[in-house]
């Protein structure tokens, strides 16, 4: 498989950029970098900008792309998660997290959060997010901090002279950590941007409430050719009802960030490279594996990317669309264990 790590189109970074051959070339080869700055939105919401160790140029990176960090897991290894890019320069990347102190994923980065922090990831890539070379207006539509990828998309496709449309639903105006920037836009360039907060302080002025039809319905009447979807799974599924009774027709890009876990059998036993352990409340296979040491690699945790691939050579597992399955290859991070299985990675 031929990985391209993205074609930068962002400030100072311009150069078609490093080709991996093949998906093992890609996963060998991991940067250094350092935290050189966040700041926090919020009780849950971080934007963090990382730079080369040595202030050296990065991979570039093209809008809508995604950084897979390694994040030091309390078993001794690293657990990978995937961040969407929101800006950089040429030696830093800037990317919105959403933390929680407590989680298991992201506790540990923002407990020992400090400049100079080391952090290792992977080149920056596509998996999601790519716009087309389409002249047709575009509608962008995030929640949280789905809102990430939006924002370069965003700056693309007014430089490209397309007529963008943003649609934002945040829980409150502290927690809306690309604001500034869409205002920024809005303003400069006569974007179209509604942010909607759907737990306002009281003397909120703008749009109340969670993203629904209406907001939608008002985008739709702009006619864009292409929209793009960020949020939770049930907000994608809620969104792609409402356009599909719009009868709307056109090119949609999604990313799912979570996704509802199927039912559990705690005492199931997983085994994989040459450890069993019990399943426990893990919320799928991928994170069983990562509680108890195992780490297989993971990007997107939605069941988009198809990055957890793992091979159940005994026993059966839950599939997301309710059915169980064995002796096939599955998405660790949407199956769970129904009873005593064996894993291959
Ligand atoms: S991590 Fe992306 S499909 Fe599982």
């Amino acid at each position: 498989m031929l990985i391209w790590a993205g074609v930068a189109t962002i400030g100072a970074v311009t150069a078609l950029s490093v080709r991996y051959r093949t998906y093992k070339d890609y996963l060998e080869r991991k940067h250094e970098f350092e935290l050189l700055d966040w700041q926090t939105f919020g009780a849950r919401t971080l934007l963090v900008t990382l730079g080369a160790r040595g202030g050296r140029a990065l991979p570039k990176w093209q809008p809508g792309a995604h950084l897979v960090l390694e994040i030091p897991s309390a078993q001794g290894g690293a657990v990978r998660r995937a961040f969407s890019l929101c800006g950089g320069t040429a030696t830093s990347y800037q990317l919105a997290i959403a933390c929680r102190p407590e989680g298991k994923l992201t506790g540990p980065l923002v407990r020992d959060l400090k400049k100079g922090l080391r952090l290792t990831a992977y080149a920056p890539r596509n998996r999601f997010f790519r716009l087309s070379k389409s002249r047709a207006p575009l509608a962008l539509i995030g929640i949280g901090t789905g809102i990430a990828p939006l924002l370069p998309m965003a700056r693309q496709a007014l430089a490209a002279g397309r007529r963008v449309s943003v649609l934002y639903g945040a829980r409150d105006l502290d927690s809306a950590v690309l604001h500034r920037e869409f205002s920024a836009l809005a303003e400069a360039e006569g974007m179209g941007y509604r942010l909607t907060l759907s737990q306002p302080a009281p003397d909120w002025q703008g749009a109340r409430g969670r993203i629904g039809p209406e907001e939608i319905a008002h985008l739709v009447a702009d006619h864009p050719g292409e929209i793009c979807l960020c949020g939770s799974e049930p907000f994608l599924q809620a969104c792609r009802a409402t356009l599909a009774a719009l009868g709307w027709q056109g090119r949609l890009q999604s990313e799912a960030f979570a996704t509802a876990a199927p039912p559990a059998n705690r005492a199931a036993r997983i085994s994989v490279n040459g450890q069993s352990f019990a399943q426990g409340d893990a919320p799928n296979l991928l994170a069983a594996c990562e509680e108890n040491g195992v780490f297989p690699f993971a990007e997107c945790r939605s069941g988009q990317c198809r990055s957890c691939r793992v091979t159940v050579v005994a026993g059966e597992v839950s599939t997301p669309d309710g059915g169980r399955t064995t002796g096939a290859q599955i998405l660790a991070c949407q199956c769970r264990a129904l009873g005593d299985v064996t894993l291959k990675l």
